[in-house]
Protein backbone atom coordinates (compact mmCIF):
# COMPACT_ATOMS: atom_id res chain seq x y z
CA UNK A 1 0.00 0.00 0.00
CA UNK A 2 1.34 3.49 -1.31
CA UNK A 3 1.89 6.09 1.68
CA UNK A 4 1.77 9.52 1.32
CA UNK A 5 1.25 12.47 3.12
CA UNK A 6 -1.72 15.52 3.12
CA UNK A 7 0.51 18.60 4.20
CA UNK A 8 -2.80 19.98 6.22
CA UNK A 9 -3.64 19.83 10.25
CA UNK A 10 -7.45 19.87 9.14
CA UNK A 11 -8.83 16.37 9.86
CA UNK A 12 -11.74 17.29 8.08
CA UNK A 13 -10.19 17.73 4.86
CA UNK A 14 -8.03 14.71 5.83
CA UNK A 15 -11.31 12.67 5.58
CA UNK A 16 -12.71 13.96 2.81
CA UNK A 17 -9.43 13.42 0.75
CA UNK A 18 -8.96 9.71 2.28
CA UNK A 19 -12.63 8.91 1.01
CA UNK A 20 -12.29 10.08 -2.52
CA UNK A 21 -8.33 8.67 -2.64
CA UNK A 22 -9.76 5.04 -1.76
CA UNK A 23 -8.31 2.00 0.40
CA UNK A 24 -4.81 1.71 -1.70
CA UNK A 25 -3.61 4.78 0.04
CA UNK A 26 -2.57 5.25 3.46
CA UNK A 27 -3.07 8.75 3.94
CA UNK A 28 -1.30 10.96 6.85
CA UNK A 29 -1.62 14.25 8.25
CA UNK A 30 1.03 16.54 9.90
CA UNK A 31 0.52 15.41 13.20
CA UNK A 32 1.06 12.04 12.43
CA UNK A 33 4.04 12.41 10.55
CA UNK A 34 5.17 14.73 13.93
CA UNK A 35 4.65 18.12 12.44
CA UNK A 36 3.27 20.31 14.30
CA UNK A 37 4.80 23.62 12.74
CA UNK A 38 2.65 26.10 11.33
CA UNK A 39 4.13 26.07 7.62
CA UNK A 40 4.45 29.54 6.13
CA UNK A 41 2.34 30.46 3.32
CA UNK A 42 4.03 33.41 1.53
CA UNK A 43 3.86 32.92 -2.20
CA UNK A 44 1.47 35.79 -4.00
CA UNK A 45 -0.20 32.89 -5.87
CA UNK A 46 -2.35 29.52 -4.89
CA UNK A 47 0.03 27.34 -6.90
CA UNK A 48 3.29 29.05 -5.04
CA UNK A 49 1.81 28.56 -1.68
CA UNK A 50 1.02 24.33 -2.52
CA UNK A 51 4.12 24.07 -3.58
CA UNK A 52 5.79 25.47 -0.66
CA UNK A 53 4.06 22.95 1.68
CA UNK A 54 3.97 20.10 -0.52
CA UNK A 55 8.12 20.71 -0.83
CA UNK A 56 8.76 21.47 3.21
CA UNK A 57 6.98 18.04 3.89
CA UNK A 58 9.27 16.23 1.39
CA UNK A 59 12.43 17.69 2.25
CA UNK A 60 12.21 17.93 6.02
CA UNK A 61 10.45 14.47 6.24
CA UNK A 62 11.17 12.23 3.15
CA UNK A 63 7.42 11.59 2.25
CA UNK A 64 6.04 11.75 -0.67
CA UNK A 65 3.54 14.32 -0.23
CA UNK A 66 0.49 17.11 -1.33
CA UNK A 67 -0.71 20.40 -0.06
CA UNK A 68 -3.81 22.44 -0.89
CA UNK A 69 -4.27 25.79 -1.17
CA UNK A 70 -7.72 27.52 -1.69
CA UNK A 71 -8.87 31.19 -3.39
CA UNK A 72 -12.01 32.69 -3.91
CA UNK A 73 -11.47 34.83 -7.33
CA UNK A 74 -14.28 37.46 -7.54
CA UNK A 75 -14.21 38.43 -11.31
CA UNK A 76 -15.21 42.81 -10.72
CA UNK A 77 -12.59 42.86 -7.71
CA UNK A 78 -10.11 41.27 -10.22
CA UNK A 79 -9.80 38.15 -8.73
CA UNK A 80 -9.26 39.12 -5.28
CA UNK A 81 -9.43 38.48 -2.44
CA UNK A 82 -8.01 35.32 -4.48
CA UNK A 83 -4.41 33.86 -2.34
CA UNK A 84 -5.75 36.05 0.28
CA UNK A 85 -9.20 34.83 1.45
CA UNK A 86 -8.33 34.08 4.91
CA UNK A 87 -7.06 36.97 5.82
CA UNK A 88 -9.60 39.42 3.58
CA UNK A 89 -10.32 41.35 6.60
CA UNK A 90 -6.98 41.29 7.91
CA UNK A 91 -5.16 39.10 10.71
CA UNK A 92 -6.54 37.41 12.54
CA UNK A 93 -7.97 35.04 9.96
CA UNK A 94 -12.02 35.80 10.65
CA UNK A 95 -14.88 34.51 7.89
CA UNK A 96 -17.25 36.89 9.68
CA UNK A 97 -15.13 39.98 9.12
CA UNK A 98 -14.16 39.19 5.80
CA UNK A 99 -17.42 38.38 4.43
CA UNK A 100 -18.74 41.41 5.79
CA UNK A 101 -15.15 43.51 4.04
CA UNK A 102 -16.65 41.39 0.77
CA UNK A 103 -20.67 42.68 0.93
CA UNK A 104 -19.26 46.02 1.20
CA UNK A 105 -16.68 45.95 -1.40
CA UNK A 106 -19.47 44.26 -4.08
CA UNK A 107 -22.13 46.83 -3.07
CA UNK A 108 -23.28 48.74 -6.14
CA UNK A 109 -21.46 45.86 -8.39
CA UNK A 110 -23.97 43.95 -10.80
CA UNK A 111 -21.03 41.73 -12.02
CA UNK A 112 -21.46 39.52 -9.20
CA UNK A 113 -19.65 36.38 -10.91
CA UNK A 114 -16.84 34.34 -8.58
CA UNK A 115 -15.51 31.06 -8.12
CA UNK A 116 -13.25 28.78 -5.52
CA UNK A 117 -9.93 28.00 -6.94
CA UNK A 118 -8.27 24.94 -5.65
CA UNK A 119 -4.76 24.23 -6.56
CA UNK A 120 -3.02 20.69 -4.97
CA UNK A 121 0.49 20.11 -5.51
CA UNK A 122 1.82 16.84 -5.04
CA UNK A 123 5.54 15.61 -4.98
CA UNK A 124 6.38 12.08 -5.23
CA UNK A 125 10.06 10.41 -5.95
CA UNK A 126 11.69 13.43 -4.33
CA UNK A 127 11.34 16.04 -7.12
CA UNK A 128 8.54 14.97 -9.22
CA UNK A 129 5.85 17.74 -9.33
CA UNK A 130 2.18 17.72 -10.35
CA UNK A 131 -0.57 19.98 -9.98
CA UNK A 132 -3.93 19.43 -9.75
CA UNK A 133 -6.69 22.37 -10.10
CA UNK A 134 -10.81 22.62 -9.40
CA UNK A 135 -12.98 25.07 -9.94
CA UNK A 136 -16.42 25.66 -8.82
CA UNK A 137 -18.00 28.91 -10.74
CA UNK A 138 -21.06 30.48 -9.19
CA UNK A 139 -22.16 34.19 -7.80
CA UNK A 140 -21.95 36.19 -4.85
CA UNK A 141 -25.44 37.08 -3.48
CA UNK A 142 -25.87 40.28 -1.06
CA UNK A 143 -26.91 38.75 1.89
CA UNK A 144 -25.73 35.87 3.91
CA UNK A 145 -27.50 32.38 3.34
CA UNK A 146 -27.26 29.25 5.75
CA UNK A 147 -25.55 28.51 8.56
CA UNK A 148 -23.20 25.18 7.34
CA UNK A 149 -19.90 25.07 6.07
CA UNK A 150 -17.06 27.65 6.61
CA UNK A 151 -15.74 30.32 4.99
CA UNK A 152 -17.65 32.25 2.00
CA UNK A 153 -19.77 29.62 2.26
CA UNK A 154 -23.13 31.51 3.52
CA UNK A 155 -22.21 34.06 0.29
CA UNK A 156 -21.84 31.88 -3.15
CA UNK A 157 -24.45 29.86 -4.97
CA UNK A 158 -22.81 27.49 -7.41
CA UNK A 159 -24.08 27.71 -10.85
CA UNK A 160 -26.72 24.83 -11.43
CA UNK A 161 -28.42 25.68 -7.93
CA UNK A 162 -30.43 27.88 -5.89
CA UNK A 163 -28.44 27.41 -2.67
CA UNK A 164 -25.60 28.63 -1.28
CA UNK A 165 -22.90 26.10 -0.27
CA UNK A 166 -24.25 26.71 3.75
CA UNK A 167 -27.94 26.14 2.58
CA UNK A 168 -26.50 22.60 1.40
CA UNK A 169 -26.29 19.18 2.61
CA UNK A 170 -22.47 18.62 3.14
CA UNK A 171 -22.45 15.55 0.99
CA UNK A 172 -23.94 17.88 -1.90
CA UNK A 173 -21.49 20.39 -1.52
CA UNK A 174 -18.80 17.83 -1.09
CA UNK A 175 -19.51 16.60 -4.14
CA UNK A 176 -19.74 19.23 -6.44
CA UNK A 177 -16.49 21.50 -4.24
CA UNK A 178 -13.47 22.92 -5.81
CA UNK A 179 -11.81 21.09 -3.33
CA UNK A 180 -13.31 17.78 -4.35
CA UNK A 181 -12.36 18.28 -8.20
CA UNK A 182 -8.86 18.66 -7.21
CA UNK A 183 -8.78 15.90 -5.23
CA UNK A 184 -10.61 13.81 -7.99
CA UNK A 185 -7.89 14.82 -10.45
CA UNK A 186 -5.32 14.04 -7.94
CA UNK A 187 -7.03 10.22 -7.42
CA UNK A 188 -7.45 9.99 -11.00
CA UNK A 189 -3.57 10.49 -11.00
CA UNK A 190 -2.52 8.76 -8.65
CA UNK A 191 -4.34 5.41 -9.98
CA UNK A 192 -2.48 5.49 -12.57
CA UNK A 193 0.79 6.36 -11.28
CA UNK A 194 1.47 5.07 -8.23
P1 LIG B 1 -7.54 26.95 2.55
O1 LIG B 1 -6.45 27.08 1.55
O2 LIG B 1 -8.33 25.69 2.38
O3 LIG B 1 -7.06 27.15 3.96
O4 LIG B 1 -8.58 28.11 2.26
C1 LIG B 1 -8.22 29.49 2.39
C2 LIG B 1 -9.47 30.31 2.65
O5 LIG B 1 -10.37 30.23 1.54
C3 LIG B 1 -10.29 29.83 3.86
O6 LIG B 1 -9.84 30.42 5.04
C4 LIG B 1 -11.70 30.31 3.49
O7 LIG B 1 -11.87 31.66 3.82
C5 LIG B 1 -11.71 30.17 1.98
N1 LIG B 1 -12.27 28.86 1.59
C6 LIG B 1 -11.59 27.76 1.19
N2 LIG B 1 -12.41 26.76 0.87
C7 LIG B 1 -13.66 27.22 1.10
C8 LIG B 1 -14.95 26.63 0.96
O8 LIG B 1 -15.13 25.46 0.58
N3 LIG B 1 -15.99 27.43 1.27
C9 LIG B 1 -15.85 28.71 1.70
N4 LIG B 1 -14.69 29.30 1.86
C10 LIG B 1 -13.58 28.57 1.55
Amino acid sequence: MHHLVFATHNKHKLAEAAAILGSHIRLFDLSQIGCSEDIPETASTLEGNALIKARYVNEHYGFDCFADDTGLEVEALGNAPGVSSARYAGEPSCSEANISKLLSEMQGIDNRRARFRTVIALIINSSELHCFEGIASGRIIAERRGNAGFGYDSVFVPDGHQQTFAEMPSDLKNSISHRAIAIGLLADFIKDTL
